[in-house]
């Protein structure tokens, strides 16, 4: 395995993190690797308001309220395809049913899913919250563009030493993280990410995904198998 491999390999989402302040100096590298990413002209979409202490406390609880108190989403853009295909769907549970079960929440045990999920909007507690948006008139590539930006952002935090999560959740309130950090019309609420240290005794840290077998999403033509 190459480097590269093993910290692609390596990096999962995390969700518990230790309070451990991030240096500013390791933010600003890690947002650079963000925009060393390519994108379709160089057109570079994409926003990234990192918070932390106060600010990150005041926006998560923001949020937090807004999730309590049953606020209806206000997304600035569909996340998933409406509606979500049978296959597709049966991820989405698989994934969550994992996470449930590493903190040992029973699949009707809703309130106890609805805690864990409110847990989105206080960014899992991590000491540093980025909030991304990209303009709202780009198209399908530039949000293309920003999910490299966002891979090479997670991926330079992983050799730093940290950990992400990425908080999509964050989308379903948009209207309130918009207001919150006075946000104009050309910018709208992508997601969120989470980032920090990882916790090493937290249960959640402990979900592991699985992944599509190689046939069902590549094919291969006119290789010589024996090369
Ligand atoms: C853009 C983006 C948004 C995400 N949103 C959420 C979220 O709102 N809540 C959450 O718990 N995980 C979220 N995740 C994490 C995914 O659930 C996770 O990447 C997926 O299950 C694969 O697991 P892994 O990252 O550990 O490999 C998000 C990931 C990405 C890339």
């Amino acid at each position: 395995m190459t480097p590269t491999e093993a910290l692609l390999a390596g990096r999962r989402s995390v969700r518990g993190f230790l309070p451990e302040a991030v240096p500013l100096q390791d933010l600003e590298r890690i947002l650079r690797a963000a925009r060393s990413a390519p994108s379709g002209a160089n057109l570079q979409p994409g926003r990234f308001h990192v918070l932390t202490g106060t600010p990150l406390a005041d926006l998560g609880r923001a949020l937090t309220r807004a999730d309590r108190d049953g606020r209806p989403p206000v997304a600035e853009y569909s996340y998933f395809p409406q509606p979500m295909p049978a296959e597709l769907k049966e991820r989405q549970r698989v994934a969550g049913f994992a996470l449930y079960a590493a903190l040992g929440i029973g699949r009707r045990d809703l309130a106890a899913r609805k805690a864990q999920f409110s847990a989105n909007y206080s960014f899992f507690s991590a000491p540093v919250g980025i909030v991304v948006t990209i303009h709202p008139d780009m198209g399908k590539g530039c949000f293309m563009d920003l999910g490299m930006a966002l891979m090479a952002l997670m991926v330079a935090a992983e050799a730093l030493g940290y950990a992400t999560c990425g908080i999509g959740a964050l989308a379903n309130h948009a209207d309130v993280a918009h207001d919150h950090l006075a946000l104009g019309d050309d910018e709208m609420v992508v997601c969120g990410i989470a980032l920090g240290r990882a916790d090493p005794d937290a249960a959640i840290n402990t979900v592991t995904t699985e992944r599509a077998p190689l046939a069902s999403y590549a094919s291969f033509t006119g290789f010589d198998p024996q090369t």
